[in-house]
């Protein structure tokens, strides 16, 4: 009885194990495609977007190295977004994160909003959980007023945005909603690559 429980245990590790690793290799082959065509000579900005402000909550980093590389291209402010408590403490945070979400029980966070009144255009940053956005950003958008401004919304992932940016534009109160753009976390070859692709979005906005 031991051996055949011991058997079906081990069939479905591997089967767990083939299919992790057939869905990173599908995920790393959709990054080659959709980065491609950012390979080349460095894009410049052309682009005056006014004053801008560059709010961002990042957990482990991604969205901070995309808050800063825009930062640093539209000549922006940089605002961070800081929880209270800190979120990661347990091993099992993901599902303390989702309970968050389904509960809408967001996180308090530390310190006062920016003074939107000082920009023209705001970009808001985010990591996707659980296929919407992050719950400390959801706390955000739950005290700020935009008061008209341009406010442009982008995502990190890891391959799936999932309702990220229909759930910004229904949450993001008096704001006149710019393109968005998202970003799957990307080994560092693609780094080059990244900031040609923010570079032609800014271009374009
Ligand atoms: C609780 C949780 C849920 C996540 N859900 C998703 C998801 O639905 N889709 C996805 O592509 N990545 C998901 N991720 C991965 C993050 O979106 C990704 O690693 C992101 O770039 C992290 O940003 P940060 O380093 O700024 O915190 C999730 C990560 C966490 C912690």
């Amino acid at each position: 009885m031991l051996r055949y429980l011991l058997c079906i245990l081990l069939t479905a590790v591997v089967i767990g194990l083939a299919a992790g690793g057939v869905h990173l290799w599908r995920v790393a082959q959709k990054n080659a495609k959709e980065m491609a065509p950012y390979a080349g000579a460095p894009v410049g900005i052309t682009k005056n977007l006014g004053r801008v402000l560059v709010v961002y909550y990042s957990l482990s980093g991604h969205t901070k190295d995309i808050a800063e590389r825009i930062a640093s291209k539209a000549r922006a402010d940089i605002y961070e977004i800081k929880t209270k408590e800190k979120l990661n403490t347990t091993p099992w945070y993901y599902l303390t994160l989702r309970r968050q979400l389904k509960t809408e029980n967001y996180p308090g966070l530390a310190g006062a909003l920016p003074d939107f009144s000082k920009y023209d255009t705001v970009f808001v940053g985010a990591p996707v959980w659980w296929y919407t956005i992050a719950t400390p950003v959801l706390s955000f958008l739950r005290q700020a007023d935009f008061g008209g401004k341009k406010v442009v919304p982008f995502s990190t992932q890891g391959s799936n945005y999932g309702t990220f940016f229909e759930d910004f534009a229904s949450k993001a109160k008096n704001a006149k909603i710019g393109k968005g753009a998202s970003f799957n976390n990307l080994p560092d070859k693609y780094s080059a690559q990244v900031d040609n692709k923010i570079a032609i979005w800014l271009n374009s906005l």
